[in-house]
Order: C-alpha cells, then structure tokens, then sequence
C-alpha cells in the first residue's frame, strides 16, 4: 500500500468490511453505535489518509482544515449532502459513495412503509398490544387499497423506478411520475405517465420520494405544493427529511388536509419525542433504515472499503463522487 498512516471508520461496521481494510492498511474506528463525537473526529482526522464516514458525519471545510493527509471520504450511503463537495475538490480529496446495492433494499422498505400507512399495519399491532381488541369488527381500523391505486413517484432514480415496478408489476397500480429526466423506455414498457409535479400532488394516491438533498429539492414538499395533495393521499419519504417541511406537514395532518405520513426520514433525525408529528395515529416514523437488511449493510460497508483502498492504491475508486479527474455525480 503506498500511502503511511490510517483509515479513520467512524462507527461499528460490519466486521467484513473491517477486514478487507485491514489487510491492507491500518485501521482506527470509533468503535461504538453512537456517533462519534466532534471532536474526536476533529483529532482522529488528523493523521488519517483515508476516512470511512457515514451520513451522519458533516465533512465540511473546518473538518477538512484538521486533515492535512487526507485523500479519500468514503461516505457508506449512497446521498452524500454530508459532504461538502467543493471543499473536498479544493483541497483534492476524493469523495466516494456506495449506490445501486442498496436500490432493492430500500425500494422494499418504501412499500413496507405504502402498506403500513394505508393498511394501519403500526396502529393495528398497537390496538392489540394495548389489549383494546375484544372482538372481530367490521369497522375496526379500517383503511385504504394499495393495488390499483395511483402511485407518484417523485424522481426515477435508481430507487424511484424500483419503487415504481413494485407498484405497477405487484400491485397493478397506476405510476405517474416527475423527475429531472424522462425515462422513456419506462414510459413505454410499463405505461408509466411523465406529469408535473403538481399533476403528481393533485392525482396521486402515493406520493413517494426518491430525489437526492440538495438546493433545489430542500423544502420540496411545503404548504403548497401538501396543499394539492387529495385528502385521501399519503406522503411516503424514504430519501431525506429535509426535503419536507416539517411544519407544512404537521399542519397539513392536523388540518386533515392529507391522510396520513410514512417517514423512515425526518427534520430533524432523530425527531424528538416531544415533536408534534408523533400526535398522530396516522403517521409511521421509522429510525432511517430503508437499506437497513444485512447482506445490503454489509455490501455498502464493503464498497466503501474498497472505494478507500482503491484511492490509496492510486487508482480510480469504482464509485468516485467528486476526484480530481471526475466532476460531481449525482445520486
Ligand atoms: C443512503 O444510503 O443515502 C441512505 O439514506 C442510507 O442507506
């Protein structure tokens, strides 16, 4: 390996990923499930030549001004908003990321949250814990079909067009769709239709998330654009928390304006318990784990390792998101 020093891994990982690193270089990690602290993060760096960081570790100018032998980030996600892009080109450190092992995972989860949401599956399993269920009602918990519904799918990405096979191959449902791109070949084998996104809002009885943080999508979802959405439709985010306005949701929910929420993100993460949107029966929160199955865990934590060792070695890492050759590349 050219390069002295050590990878900085700043959480447990799975214990593979761990290994392939150190065959190769050392190793130092904050060996714990918790985040790591900022300050130690801010000395770890110091003598690190590569970083191994998750999404929740801000990789910014004051953290790169503490690493003066720093050559690759590896963030283990596919979204990098934790990076600081033009810093890290400024100072050209290589930033990677670990897409398209995760798409299926997460595509997944999306629809757990579709079913949960419209099929009261979390206030269900809370009626019986809570011992309220005496008998068999016709009208108990009752909620809404998935099959055959209409499912907006706001950016076909990777992620967003799984979510949206699920929905029309397994559910028979309708796509509509708003993304920077057209995918016309999606267009014609599943009869997907492209719409604004105000189309989407004002038609959908899903509207799922799949666009990446970022200037423009910050805020995305506000009081307005909630506002267009049918009474009866739901809001489902696995991509960023702060891509809805909190507030705008939490009154569009106390007003009855929507029917319900599906979060594995939120603004801020954790929400706090005290938080206004956990008042609502008919909001699911979960603690971001759309890509959180073992073997899609173990396999971001390998690319990231890989991506690490690549750029010591002096190579081009397979999933390079800002490096000195390539330009920034999106999610
Ligand atoms: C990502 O990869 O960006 C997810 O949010 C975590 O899997």
């Amino acid at each position: 390996m050219a390069s002295e020093g050590y990878v900085y891994v700043t959480r447990r990982i799975p214990e593979e990923a761990l290994q392939l690193l150190r065959r190769d270089v050392a190793v130092r990690i904050w060996d714990s499930d918790e985040v790591v602290p900022r300050e130690v993060l801010l000395k770890e760096v110091a003598g690190a030549v590569g970083l191994l960081c998750l999404l929740t570790e801000r990789i910014d100018e004051e953290l790169l001004s503490h690493a003066p032998r720093l050559k690759v980030v590896a963030n283990m996600a596919v979204g990098y908003d934790n990076l600081d892009l033009s810093a890290l080109s400024r100072r050209r450190i290589v930033a990677t990321n670990t897409p398209g092992v995760l798409t299926e995972t997460t595509a997944d989860f999306a629809f757990a949250l579709i079913m949960a949401i419209a099929r009261r599956v979390v206030e269900g399993d809370r009626f019986v814990r809570e011992g309220r269920w005496k008998t068999w009602g016709p009208m108990l918990l009752l909620g809404r079909d998935v099959h055959r519904a209409t499912i907006g799918i706001i950016g076909m990405g990777r992620i967003g067009s799984e979510v949206a096979r699920r929905g029309a191959l397994g559910f028979g449902m309708q796509v509509l769709y708003f993304s920077r791109t057209r995918k016309l070949d999606l267009e014609e084998r599943f009869g997907y239709r492209y719409v604004d996104l105000e189309t989407l809002l004002r038609e959908s009885d899903f509207v799922s998330i799949h666009v990446d943080l970022n200037d423009s999508t910050r805020k995305l979802i506000d009081a307005r654009r909630l506002a267009l959405m049918k009474p009866t439709a739901y809001l489902i985010n696995t991509a960023r928390g702060p891509i809805v306005d909190s507030r705008a949701l939490y009154e569009a929910l106390r007003d009855g304006r929507i029917a319900g929420a599906a979060l594995d993100v939120t603004d801020p993460e954790p929400l706090p318990l005290d938080h206004p949107l956990w008042s609502f029966d008919n909001v699911v929160i979960t603690p971001h784990i759309a890509s959180a199955s073992e073997r899609t865990r173990a396999r971001m934590a390998e690319m990231a390792a890989e991506n690490v060792l690549a750029v010591l070695a002096g190579r081009e890492p397979p999933n390079p998101v800002v490096s000195p050759q390539a330009s920034p590349k999106r999610t």
